[in-house]
């Protein structure tokens, strides 16, 4: 754990990152604000060795979340520099993570993606609840973008289905958006292809039944997301490291895709391709609903996948999910190949986990996995 991660042209002190954790404290228009370069800076003053920043949008159109940060054009130079310098003066690294939102978008009432502006639709209060049926037919008047006409069965949005001009447009974006990190200091990007959001989509049977050359076999389903990381790689040179969060299926208990979604096994063959397309690195994760909430049982959610790509491919993987104990972190980086192990909760509830672990106090982190933190903007933690 606290040997030094090497990825393309970055070092990072120890192989502990802090996983993406949208803190939701960015400014409307996805600036980081004080408090939440205040938390970022914390957490490498922590000991943490990389912090992969909580998602960020690469088009104004791909808003995941109100709070979310934002790298959509030129504008963001001066404080992503600043937040960048922060976190390096504690000898830590940062990686920005990249999103496109898409039909799992949290939208608030005023977001200029509803088609339908007035309060028609809107109950007493003035809020639309997404579980009335009122607020079902305004969430088909939505201008977001999907691999199909899906409804979302989370947000219930139903996307308008991708023309190959959106397809260019959002790829380009990817890129760049990672080439304004990289002259920001960014010591690398995340392209998102995970936990539901617009290119875990693509990859979806569930979400993406396209007939075109972007749908139907596997090779089609994942052309997109590879169109992504091929373009953001012309963007960004040869070096410059690119990880891609990928789900190991997108159901959990469903590793062979019975129930529509991405398996295990088309998973593993898209991450072959993406290391062909010019990825870095993987990042294992799972499921479309993330992970908050969840019962951990002292079990790492991803490491069987995350130890079976270690074997298979030749780049280097990071597995998310689950971890809270030091030895068996330890046991699986031994054991598995694989080369970084990524935490979000356990920073959340103590933000210097990883100067606690190395001074010798290897007590399991604190955090219970309540998913409190997911409930509030500021990510705050229930024990606190
Ligand atoms: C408050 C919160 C915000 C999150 N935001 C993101 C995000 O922006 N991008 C992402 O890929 N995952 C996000 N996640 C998921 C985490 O990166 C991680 O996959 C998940 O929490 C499981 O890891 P853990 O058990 O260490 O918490 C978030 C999780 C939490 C709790």
């Amino acid at each position: 754990m606290f040997d030094p991660l090497v990825l393309g042209t970055s070092s990072a002190k120890s192989s502990i990152i802090r996983a993406a954790t949208a803190e939701s404290l960015a400014t409307s228009a996805g600036k980081p604000t004080q408090e939440l370069v205040g938390k970022l800076e914390e957490l490498a003053a922590g000991g943490v060795g990389t912090i992969i920043t909580g998602y960020a949008y690469v088009t104004q159109d791909g808003k995941p979340s109100e709070g979310a940060l934002g790298i959509y054009d030129d504008s963001f130079s001066q404080e992503y520099r600043a937040l960048v310098n922060r976190v390096h003066s504690h000898d830590a690294r940062i990686i920005m993570q990249l999103v496109y939102g898409g039909s799992k978008s949290k939208l608030a009432d005023d977001d200029p993606r509803w088609l339908v502006s007035d309060n028609a639709l809107a109950d007493d209060s003035g809020h639309v609840a997404l579980e009335a049926g009122l607020s079902q037919r305004k969430a088909s008047n939505v201008r977001i973008i999907g691999p199909s006409a899906v409804e979302n069965p989370r947000t219930h949005l139903v996307p308008m289905e991708a023309t190959h001009g959106d397809m260019a447009r959002i790829a380009q974006a990817f890129g760049a958006a990672a080439a304004r990190a990289k002259s920001y200091g960014f010591d690398g990007v995340e392209i998102h292809a995970a936990h539901g959001y617009l290119l875990s989509q693509f990859l979806s049977g569930s979400f993406n039944v396209r007939d075109d050359r972007y749908g139907g076999a596997l090779a089609n389903r994942a052309r997109f997301v590879l169109e992504c990381v091929s373009e953001t790689r012309r963007q960004v040179g040869s070096e410059f490291p690119i990880l891609v969060k990928v789900n190991s299926c997108d159901v959990l208990g469903d590793p062979k895709g019975d129930l529509g979604g991405l398996g295990e096994d088309e998973s593993a063959q898209v991450c072959a391709w993406l290391a062909e397309a010019g990825a870095s690195a993987i990042d294992v994760s799972g499921d479309w609903h993330a992970v908050p909430g969840r019962e951990v049982a002292g079990k790492p959610f991803f490491a069987a996948f995350g130890a079976r790509l270690a074997r298979e491919l030749a780049l280097p993987i990071v597995v998310t999910g689950g971890w809270r104990d030091f030895a068996l972190i330890e046991r699986h980086m031994a054991e598995d190949g694989i080369a970084a192990i990524a935490m979000s909760r356990p920073f959340i509830c103590e933000p210097d986990l990883a100067n606690r672990w190395l001074a010798g106090d290897t007590a399991p982190s604190k955090c219970t996995s309540c998913g409190y933190c997911a409930s509030k903007p500021g990510i705050p933690c229930a024990q606190q």
